[in-house]
């Protein structure tokens, strides 16, 4: 079918009311400057959905989840392109909001507290990010009236706050985590990607050198806190990047498990360029 696009919530409304009563709805939220990351997202979407059901893409740059020295006014922006790779997957709603068709009445009172999991690794490293996105994706669920949300494992910890908000304020959505993509040569794919120089790009393969590295350590029996200064000295002995944090948590960013499945997390600077990344490892 055809793709629209609509920029108001009341076009998104119209859009809706076409549909037959109990149509599957899947909503894959993104900030655009869309990649094969988000593409896949996208594709399995449209798997969930079936052919009765509709998949809308969101394009929304969240200034609320945008610190006040970050990157908000330099964030690659690309509609007519992001559409074509909507409608290359099979997407038949883009809803292409501006800030105050989502913010009506300026930055809201009432937003999500992400608590203290929203202070954690990200959250340490940008204050207020994870209230600026749980609360634009609650806003999001509720403007699409989402059955299912899809998110990349490669913001994990956003994945983790996500399923955490649902289950802890009973949205009646499910939310699916679709595993990170990468480029050939291992570096996740990133809008942030188009911030590198050709020689930063090169560096920036430490990232996931380093994540094999640490999953090589739990492989061969080593344990969590093995793993990461593994990992740590390995991020050290290159020149030029300097590590916001490596550690390793349970699926869920609890404690590390002793034994058992387990999240290697990386974030990492190049430049002025933040970089993250992230692996299921086994530990024992
Ligand atoms: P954005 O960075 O555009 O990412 C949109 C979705 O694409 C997220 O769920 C992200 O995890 C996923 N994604 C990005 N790169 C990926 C990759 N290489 N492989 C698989 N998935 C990938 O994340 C956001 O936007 C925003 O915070 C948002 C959730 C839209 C709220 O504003």
């Amino acid at each position: 079918g055809e793709t629209r696009v609509v920029q108001s919530r009341t076009s998104l409304r119209a859009a809706y009311a076409g549909l037959p009563a109990g149509t599957k709805r899947v909503l894959v939220p993104t900030m655009g400057a869309l990649h094969d990351g988000h593409a896949a997202l996208m594709r399995a979407g449209r798997v969930l959905a079936g052919p009765g059901g509709h998949v809308t893409a969101s394009i929304f740059v969240n200034p609320t989840q945008f610190g006040a020295n970050e990157d908000l006014a330099r964030y690659p922006r690309s509609l007519e392109a992001d559409v074509d790779v909507c409608a290359g997957e099979g997407v038949d709603l883009v809803f292409a909001p501006n800030v105050e068709g989502i913010y009506r009445g300026g930055d809201p009172l009432v937003t999500v507290d992400p608590g203290a999991m929203g202070t954690l690794l990200e959250g340490a490293v940008r204050p207020g990010h994870f209230r600026g996105v749980l609360t634009v994706v609650q806003k999001l669920l509720h403007l699409t009236s989402a059955d299912v949300v899809l998110l990349g494992e490669k913001d994990y910890q956003q994945l983790v706050l996500v399923k955490r908000m649902v289950f802890d304020l009973d949205l009646p959505v499910e939310v699916v985590g679709v595993p990170t993509v990468r480029a050939d040569d291992g570096l996740a794919l990133s809008s942030r990607n188009a911030y590198l120089s050709a020689d930063e790009r090169h560096l920036a393969l430490t990232v996931p050198h380093a994540l094999d590295v640490g999953s090589g350590v739990a492989r061969s029996g080593g344990t969590a806190r093995d793993v990461v200064s593994a990992v740590q000295s390995f991020l050290d002995e290159h020149d030029g990047i300097v590590t916001d944090y490596a550690v390793v948590t349970d699926p869920m960013l609890g404690a590390p498990p002793e034994q058992g499945e387990a999240r290697l997390l990386l974030a990492v600077r190049i430049g002025t360029t933040r970089l993250l990344d992230n692996i299921r490892i086994s530990i024992g």
